[in-house]
């Protein structure tokens, strides 16, 4: 069974999606660290993040995987070409960088078949942006999540914290989340936007529990009902 659970940067996906996966027994993937790892793989190459076709390249030459740490039953290691990139994905570099490389059309190719390749191989709750529209279409249950900027700002300044790495300035945060915003929803390919079959859940006034058991609950009358 695929969960799918798009939405703007910073609603809760990551939070939601692992804790859903563990409380029912499921595999995760975050589809955003993989055009992360690219989009840090292209720099470290020293290429141009413009350049759509050698970007495209990376993407395909290079095999993104996901490892659990020891004693850990969910995936928090990164790994593109063998390298751990866990870390470095998520500094400010890499989340100003990162929607111009998810732009490209051979990159979102490319990801689309590791993305297959991985989700294929059991149940899994897949986030991201376009996995209820494109990557997964027929998703046994499709979630989009949202919360209002300024909300997914505090959220993601308090995650930054947390891991520190990554900007500790709200207007910095707030700033690239709407600049973010813009670019994952106007891009021609594969648009940030809620399949029509998709459950609109809004996590401004919802604590991530109250979200969680929501999908748990969807997900268990789906499975009831396969
Ligand atoms: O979820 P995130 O912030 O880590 O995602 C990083 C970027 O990757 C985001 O700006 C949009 C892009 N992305 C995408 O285009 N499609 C996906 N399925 C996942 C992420």
């Amino acid at each position: 069974m695929i969960i799918a659970i798009d939405g703007p940067s910073g609603a809760g996906k990551s939070t939601v999606s692992k804790e859903v996966a563990s409380q029912l027994g499921f595999s995760c993937l975050d589809t955003g660290a993989m055009f992360r790892a690219i989009a840090w793989k292209a720099l470290e190459c020293g290429i141009d993040l413009s350049d759509a076709q050698a970007v495209g390249k990376i993407a395909r030459e290079y095999q993104i995987d996901f490892q659990c740490m020891e004693g850990e039953v969910l995936p928090s290691v990164v790994t593109i070409g063998g390298t751990d990139v866990s870390r470095e994905i998520r500094t400010s570099r890499i989340d100003r960088s990162v929607s111009a490389v998810s732009a490209h059309v051979p990159v979102r190719s490319a990801m689309l078949e590791q993305q297959r390749r991985i989700g294929n191989a059991g149940n899994y709750v897949v986030e991201g942006r376009d996995i209820g529209t494109v990557v997964f279409p027929d998703a046994e249950l499709k979630i989009f999540l949202t919360a209002s900027a300024h909300e997914r700002a505090i959220r993601r300044l308090a995650q930054n914290r947390e891991r520190g790495v990554g900007s500790l300035d709200f207007d910095e945060v707030l700033a690239d989340i709407e600049r973010r915003d813009e670019l994952d929803s106007s891009r021609d390919t594969a648009p940030l936007r809620a399949a029509d079959d998709a459950v609109q859940l809004d996590s401004t006034s919802q604590t991530i529990a109250q979200i969680v058991d929501s999908i748990c609950d969807l997900a268990k009358k789906r499975m009831g009902a396969l």
